[in-house]
């Protein structure tokens, strides 16, 4: 049944691992396979060419999801998005123009703060569409707009597979108002859809990097703090990368933009704390390469999660390089989650915590 670890130790680890299929069966919810168009399955009751500024509140691993769509909204339909935390959002007033779009990411659909915003949203007149796992939950049913993610039932309390499903429908929101706004041509629309189309297949292939992740999760669970870093969607991704690594093993981990190493992380720099650096040979990789190079001149060890041409671009003293599959789109993201979630997890398999039920964590959090 879809509620019980198979032949798996933790229901984290099953979730992990099903991610190929599930995020597949997203994408056939969004994408028309036959004419390469995404494709929403509900008629949206607004014009992305009306909408000045989409603001996306969520809360913990849901918020970086919006935070790498974020990227994705912008660069691609050119709409400035404002990524905010339920509680602040909630709570700051932010003024919001009528007929704009609010989106609010929940696995649950019952989180009190992202609950709380959607219904400050709503007062506010603007249009809300929620992406949510839950389609019955309360969040699906006060929004305007649904969109479900198909990631079957969730178990493990750190949130995995409901996070790539969100990227996945965010991914084809992203391009749907670029198509909408005259951002992307039809030519543009085709090869953003072939990037997305083979995302479960490169993710499969990240999970056959299993056994090598988990040699290196004997390493990082001697650590007492690990830094992730990364620019651009990476930067997203380093910060659920550390959110990650601290809920479940319970070491001390931070994610910062590669950029901001200067302006203190780099204080921190040893040989004892570990720094993973999220690279894929994107336009910023060799930004990213000379924050490395910084970490490398001061003696820091660094894992880097990178491709085969970033792998050889990227000339760095004392480095562990986890090779993922080569990939000509936009959206890395959700290929890179699975070396971030496998080392979290491995490492705390390593530390003998309750990887399903960490202590003081709630898998909903539906009170304030
Ligand atoms: C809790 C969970 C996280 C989750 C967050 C938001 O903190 O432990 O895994 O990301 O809530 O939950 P939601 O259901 O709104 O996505």
């Amino acid at each position: 049944s879809l509620v019980d670890k198979a032949n798996y130790r933790h229901f984290m680890a099953k979730e992990i691992h099903e991610q190929p299929e599930v995020v597949g069966h997203t994408l056939a919810r969004y994408i028309d396979m036959a004419s390469e168009r995404v494709m929403l399955p509900v008629k949206l009751p607004f014009d992305f060419k009306d909408i000045q500024r989409i603001s996306i509140t969520a809360c913990g691993t849901a918020n970086y999801a919006g935070y790498v769509a974020k990227y994705w909204f912008e660069r691609l339909a050119r709409i400035p998005v404002e990524i905010d935390i339920a509680s602040e959002f909630r709570y700051r007033e932010a003024p919001l123009r009528k007929g704009d779009l609010a989106i609010f990411i929940s696995q649950s659909g019952e989180t009190a703060d992202t609950l709380a915003a959607l219904r400050y949203a709503k007062a506010e007149g603007v249009h809300t569409l929620s992406v949510v796992n839950v389609p019955t939950s309360t969040i699906a049913r006060e929004s305007e707009t649904v969109l479900q993610t198909l990631a079957g039932p969730e178990i493990g309390v750190a949130s995995t597979k409901a996070f790539t499903c969100q990227l996945m429908v965010l991914a084809s929101l992203a391009v749907a108002a670029g198509k909408a706004r005259g951002e992307l041509s039809d030519e543009d629309e085709t090869k953003l859809v072939h990037g997305l189309v083979e995302i479960p297949r490169l993710m499969a292939a990240a999970l056959t990097l299993e056994p090598q992740i988990e040699k290196l999760a004997r390493d990082i669970s001697k650590s007492k703090d690990v830094l992730y870093l990364g620019r651009g969607t990476s930067y997203p991704m380093a910060l659920e990368g550390a959110l990650k690594l601290k809920e479940i093993s319970y070491i001390h981990a931070e994610g910062y933009a590669a950029g901001e190493l200067k302006h203190g992380p780099i204080a921190l720099i040893d040989e004892n704390m570990p720094v993973v650096v999220i690279a894929p040979f994107d336009r910023v990789f060799e930004k990213t390469v000379s924050n490395m190079q910084e970490v490398a001149a001061r003696g820091g060890n660094i894992i880097l999660m990178t491709d085969a041409k970033g792998a050889a671009e990227a000339t760095v003293d004392s480095l562990v390089t986890i090779v993922l599959p080569d990939m000509a789109s936009a959206f890395t993201p959700m290929v890179y989650a699975i070396p971030v979630q496998l080392l979290a997890y491995h490492t705390a398999v390593v530390m003998g915590t309750d990887v399903d039920q960490p202590r003081n964590l709630a898998k909903s959090v539906t009170v304030e």
